[in-house]
């Protein structure tokens, strides 16, 4: 006796009332798969239809369900269901109110069916929605930076290794950058759909059902390809919200690299661009100051995201066949990632259209730092046929020589070059700036403006079909 009183007020002021509020609050999920109540109701209609058509229940019934679940469905919509912890998660608050609504025929429901293939239903349902939601803002980010692309082709910036400046680029075929890599997202949230198309509503528990319920009609009535294959891992696999979170990682993880690359250009170091006042704030102490607020957001954001994956993973390592409470984790990782994520795209897309880009500033670091020595090296290849290890060399001397002199490589005179090498001609002048630079550098995929609008032609109809 007094050991159980000792026990009990360790539970502290939350848990007052013992055991049974503990169970409750561990057990129920209420709070967040409340989220599922249209996927929840879309599933239950469809699954009451089919069994009306196959006459395991009556048409009668049918129509009263069908008819409560829409009214349900408006509650919900409307801010009037009062969604209780008791009946611990969404399948079971509606179900219990349908009772209330139409009485004993909302029992028929559940004939067939088990939480463990609703909730996958559901769930998969919710997934799926979610990813045509990302294709479609991944598809304005895109275009957001085929605009930029198209605009700024020919704008010269420095292009970096090391975040060194290495060889001059143009700004457009750095935008297009972001399109490659924002394109292969979207056709992994494509090949993510595919794979998860599939409807695990009539594998029941996990054994399937003796009842002659249609899952065809199900699986399209819900408008999934195919129903799946195999009746415990249809209850078991979560591939499809492990596959969403990576997908979501890997794009996040994108969105990552953009945010920290304004973070640097928008600093007064650099000053490549200037964030819109809509996407920075200033400091509270440092009238002089623009910080780029949203950005580093972003920057940071990818890192929940990272988070949400890892912990799914977690949950779902090890974990044996077929369904186990375990698996009610799987939604918080889940939605937490997709507001993250549908927020970090929207404030990148906004930023993108909005950046206000410093050409001139681009161009002066583009052309520091001896950014040309390569082209120096190509031409001392092509005009002289040396071997492109002396042609290193050489360019070496002559990047020493002008740093002796402080000047730019097109600043040295023809008689300096010649005194490091002298079969050098005037023409070498020909490929010394970073326009020249940029231009020659036509090869499929190259940085040459000619390049950079070909590929954005390219995109461009290609996106239109996306
Ligand atoms: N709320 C549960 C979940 O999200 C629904 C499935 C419950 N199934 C069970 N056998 N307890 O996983």
């Amino acid at each position: 006796m007094s050991e159980k009183k000792a026990s009990n007020q360790m539970w502290g002021g939350r848990f007052a009332s013992g055991p049974t509020a503990v169970m409750e609050a561990i057990n129920a999920s209420i709070d967040f798969d409340r989220k599922l109540y249209a996927q929840d109701i879309r599933g239950s209609v469809a699954h009451s239809a089919m069994l009306a058509e196959t006459g395991i229940i009556s048409a009668a019934d049918q129509e009263k369900i069908a008819h409560g679940l829409n009214t349900i469905l408006k509650e919900i919509e409307d801010g009037k269901f009062s969604f209780s912890t008791r009946l611990e998660d969404i399948h079971m608050n509606v179900e219990a109110r349908l009772a209330e609504l139409i009485g004993p025929a909302a029992g028929r429901l559940h004939t067939a069916r088990s939480r463990n293939d609703q909730v996958a239903v559901d769930f998969r349902l919710w997934v799926k929605d979610e990813l045509l939601r990302i294709a479609e803002a991944l598809k304005g980010l895109i275009a957001a930076f085929l605009d930029r692309a198209e605009e700024h082709a020919a704008t010269v910036m420095p292009g970096f290794t090391h975040m060194q400046a290495a060889q001059p680029v143009t700004f457009g075929h750095h935008c297009m950058a972001y399109v490659e890599m924002f394109s292969r997202d979207l056709s992994r949230v494509r090949d993510a759909i595919e794979r998860m198309d599939e409807s695990p509503l009539g594998a029941a528990a996990l054994a399937g059902t003796g009842f002659p319920i249609d899952r065809q009609a199900t699986a399209k009535a819900l408008g999934f390809r195919e129903p799946t294959r195999n009746s415990l891992d249809s209850v078991s696999d979560r591939d499809f919200a492990l596959e969403f979170l990576s997908v979501a990682a890997i794009c996040g993880t994108h969105l990552s690299r953009l945010a920290e690359e304004i973070v640097i250009w928008s600093t007064p170091q650099f000053g490549f661009v200037r964030l819109s006042d809509s996407f920075s704030t200033g400091s509270s102490i440092m009238p002089q100051k623009k910080n780029p607020d949203a950005a580093e957001l972003v920057r940071a954001k990818g890192g929940r995201i990272n988070g949400n994956l890892i912990a799914l993973l977690t949950v779902m390592k090890g974990l044996p066949l077929t369904y186990s409470k375990d698996m009610q984790e799987d939604k918080e990782a889940v939605f937490d990632a997709a507001e993250t994520l549908d927020l970090m795209l929207a404030a990148m897309t906004g930023m993108v259209g909005d950046l206000e880009i410093n050409t001139s500033a681009m161009k002066k670091a583009a052309g520091a730092g001896y950014s040309i020595a390569t082209d120096l090296a190509d031409w001392l290849v092509r005009e002289l046929g040396m071997p492109f290890r002396e042609a290193h060399h050489v360019t070496g001397r002559a990047v020493a020589l002008a740093e002796s002199k402080k000047v730019g490589l097109e600043k040295l005179s023809l008689e300096e070059l010649q005194s490091i090498h002298p079969a050098i001609t005037g023409d070498v002048f020909s490929v010394l700036s970073v326009q020249k630079s940029v231009a020659s550098r036509k090869s499929f995929g190259g940085t040459a403006p000619v390049e950079v609008r070909r590929q954005v032609r390219y995109w461009k109809k290609r996106l239109a079909k996306a």
